[in-house]
């Protein structure tokens, strides 16, 4: 399926990631207190990082071993474009290996390969404008599609998903600062009660009915729509932030943000 994304990002209009703007003020405050709060610290040894081709084989591994779908090449395609031209973006864990460095990264299928042991996927979508409104000239409102998000079985309960979560939407905030991000949603699996639940200590509520027959290939096939609104405080953490890797290829650097080696 063709992604739904157009950029639309005329120059003029304001960055909202920006905490002095006043577009930050109409952002509507999550019923949850946990999208205020810092993420948990990366583990020691561990990097967050955009993918990159280097890192696609280890990523499509993790997500063939974990979820109960299969995705396109497409989807593993869209994962290492620049997110400005495909309003997709991807991040990873990845384990350093023992000797990596920042400045020396290693290519897949030597020893010191780096390892994606949790990733998330998501896709920027517009929110059609409501016909009866005035023209306006605020940032477009977008809401980010979490199409996927996993870790791997061992390294679960470390905070890893939470860490990736929060920084996909500081990421996404800055890499897309021209759209205002109100809300952000996934589906989950009917059956995966785990990851409802994940979502829900997260501030996420759940719509009362199921996606029927989401799911073509899965008995059963139903998904729950789970969201949350994206708060002030994420636009604040997003502005204090810098932005690196995005948008880069494989050995353009962009090391990422590297757990503290304890
Ligand atoms: C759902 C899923 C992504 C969660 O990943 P995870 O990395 O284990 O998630 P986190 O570590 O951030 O959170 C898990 C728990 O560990 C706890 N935790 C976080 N850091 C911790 C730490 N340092 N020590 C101990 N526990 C910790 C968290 O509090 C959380 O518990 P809670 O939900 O009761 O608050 C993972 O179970 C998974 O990949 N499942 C299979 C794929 C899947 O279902 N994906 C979702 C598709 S919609």
């Amino acid at each position: 399926m063709p992604s739904p994304f157009t950029p639309k990002c005329p120059p003029h209009l304001p960055s909202i990631a920006n905490p002095q703007s006043s577009s930050a003020d109409t952002i509507t405050h999550p019923n949850s207190s946990s999208a205020l709060k810092s993420p948990p610290p990366l583990p020691p040894n561990t990097t967050l990082q955009p993918l990159t081709p280097t890192l696609v084989p280890s990523y499509r591994r993790l997500l063939t071993a974990h979820l109960p779908i299969l995705y396109p090449p497409k989807f593993y395609a869209l994962s290492t474009t620049p997110p400005l031209e495909t309003g997709t973006l991807a991040l990873c864990i990845t384990l350093n290996p023992p000797s990596a460095t920042p400045s020396s990264p290693p290519t897949f299928g030597s020893p010191n390969s780096p390892l994606a042991i949790a990733a998330i996927q998501a896709r920027l979508e517009p929110i059609p404008p409501d016909p009866s409104a005035p023209p306006s000239s605020s940032p477009q409102p977008h809401n980010l599609y979490i199409q996927t998000l996993t870790t791997a079985s061992p390294y679960r309960s470390l905070g890893l998903a939470t860490h990736l979560l929060s920084a996909l939407i500081s990421r996404a905030i800055q890499i897309w600062s021209c759209c205002r991000i109100e809300r952000v949603y996934a589906h989950v699996w009917e059956a995966n009660e785990e990851a409802l639940g994940w979502y829900l200590r997260r501030g996420f509520g759940r719509e009362e009915r199921k996606c029927e027959g989401y799911y073509r290939k899965l008995r059963p096939g139903s998904a729950w729509l789970v969201g949350r609104a994206v708060g002030v405080g994420e636009y604040l953490r997003a502005g204090a932030m810098g932005v690196e890797g995005e948008g880069k290829k494989d050995g353009e650097g962009g090391a990422g943000e590297r757990g503290v080696h304890g």
